[in-house]
């Protein structure tokens, strides 16, 4: 029997809870945007097409930020191209994923989702095969509000008001050979720095996110990000992190690790950035926009794009099925991001449907919340006020990729308005109960408000439109407080919340 203690004390703030730790992403890609948001076959779909159901489980998943439109795909996109009578619109090769876009959805349609769904976009532009003049069409026809070519176009289509879109990423992965016109750190810093300052002329409000490396196993991480951050740090507020985490060759126990990567990875890019301010001696600091963060089985036969003669629209792409063990990497990732909140600014769950997503649809037919929605909807919905770092005193254990790492991981969060106190922690051994104690002797008179867990005996159980509530967060009736500590028993691979309050 494993046995951890953990000290939570209102002392140890790491920095606010942010809403944009919080969001998703939507990219042209595979069936996320078409038979995802948008599917006017479906018995759901509203007067515009989209999806009520996805927009539903949108909502239940607290969702901030959306990326939009890509990813890959906006690397080649021609913004133009998805505005305007749907009929007139032309259908395009989408180089990234070897797809037919048919631009029936375009910025228009997607700026009306993202009121309907309550989320704020998060715009990219391509420089990829575009640049600096698209960049400000794009950002004049979204933020001006009239009397110019493209905002008078935009209401023209029917949106009276500008959209004054506020975060905006300088393209995306443009170190990737993957990227349809990838680019030396030098060719892209200079590039995003040119944009990123003729942006801001347009409209000083706006936020900015330089692509940082799209890995950090690519060759040129940390000098890519050094090199990119010296041409553009007086224009930008963010450098790009991305990760996708996967088990591989049946390694459970690393794998379990993966959040230990991701906080190497964002220590990483943090000191990256600081060795360029320490160089331009300057108080500014670059904060992280981790916009693109997963489990993401990329050597699945669905991760394979099409190819040939076959260019289809919205074919079966990336459609990962995720297990219980899954759902505790991803919601170990959330404590990651969360006990970074003083660094991480904000992140993207790439992506939000269908596509390695937490919410899955039937073309025309019925959704379905996959097992990753869970830890998610609740560290979301739950984490407010300050981010707590936790004194954790628990055993170790043994894996192929990290070497020795914690068996208990967890963060906390306090909210001062209401008293509230969150634990979120995840068991990673993959055979052990492991008794939790947590002192909460700076909280004096919490009593317990809930406590839940996300397992079971079999960690493989995969949710499917037939059955995806045999497996969710089920009260923990081991719980307790008692005399200033808390404590419960956690199942092995086990995602778990638990909430104090007065
Ligand atoms: O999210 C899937 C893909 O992963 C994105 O298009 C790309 O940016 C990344 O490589």
């Amino acid at each position: 029997m494993l046995h951890a203690s953990v000290t939570v004390d209102p002392a140890f703030v790491v920095g606010p809870v942010r809403r944009r730790t919080f969001g998703s992403f939507v990219e042209h890609l595979g069936r996320c945007v078409y038979t995802g948001i948008h599917d006017p076959a479906a018995d759901c779909a509203d007067e515009d097409g989209f999806r009520t159901d996805v927009i539903d489980h949108t909502r239940a998943l607290g969702i901030s930020t959306v990326r939009y439109p890509g990813g890959n795909f906006v690397s080649g996109y021609r913004w133009e191209d998805g505005i305007g009578p749907v009929d007139d619109r032309p259908r395009r090769l989408d180089l990234a994923w070897h797809s037919t876009e048919p631009n029936t959805i375009g910025v228009d349609e997607f700026m009306k989702w993202t009121v309907k769904s309550g989320t704020e976009a998060m715009m990219a532009i391509n420089l990829g095969t575009r640049g600096i003049e698209s960049a400000l069409d794009l950002l004049e026809y979204c933020n001006v509000p009239g009397g110019t070519y493209w905002s008078d176009l935009r209401r023209a289509n029917g949106a009276e008001d500008p959209y004054r879109i506020k975060m905006w990423c300088l393209g995306n992965e443009m170190d990737g050979p993957w990227q349809v016109g990838a680019s030396t750190a030098e060719e892209y810093g200079r590039l995003a720095a040119r944009t990123a300052a003729a942006m801001r002329r347009l409209d000083p409000e706006i936020e900015l996110v330089a692509c940082g490396s799209s890995a950090s196993h690519m060759p040129t991480f940390g000098e890519w990000e050094r090199t990119v951050l010296t041409h553009t740090y007086e224009h930008v507020d963010y450098i790009s992190a991305h990760a996708y985490y996967y088990e591989t060759d049946g390694d459970l126990d690393s794998f379990l690790a993966s959040a230990v990567d991701m906080d190497h990875f964002i220590d990483s890019v943090a000191a990256a950035a600081d060795q360029v301010r320490a160089a331009k001696k300057t108080d500014k600091r670059i904060h992280i926009s981790f916009d693109e963060w997963n489990v993401w089985y990329q050597r699945r036969a669905e991760s394979r794009p099409p190819s040939g003669d076959d260019w289809p629209v919205a074919p079966v792409l990336l459609e990962d099925h995720y297990n219980v063990a899954d759902a505790v990497v991803v919601g170990n990732l959330l404590i990651s991001l969360l006990r970074h909140t003083d660094r991480v600014h904000a992140a993207s769950l790439a992506q939000l449907v269908n596509v390695i997503a937490p919410i899955m649809t039937e073309p025309g037919g019925r959704s379905w919340r996959q097992t990753t929605f869970h830890p998610f909807a609740q560290a979301s919905t739950l984490a407010k006020g300050d981010v707590l770092n936790v004194a954790i005193d628990g055993p170790d254990y043994e894996t192929k990729k990290f070497g020795n790492v914690p068996v208990l991981d967890a963060v906390a969060t306090h909210d001062p308005d209401t008293g509230e106190v969150v634990i979120f922690a995840v068991n990673r051994s993959t055979t052990e109960q492991l008794t939790l104690d947590v002192n909460l002797a700076a909280f004096p008179g919490l009593r317990l408000l809930d406590a839940t867990t996300l397992s079971n005996p079999d960690h493989t159980w995969t949710a499917t439109a037939d059955d995806d509530s045999t497996v969710t967060p089920v009260p923990n009736t081991t719980a307790t407080v008692d005399a200033g500590r808390f404590a419960a028993e956690l199942p092995p691979v086990s995602w778990n919340v638990i909430r104090l309050g007065k």
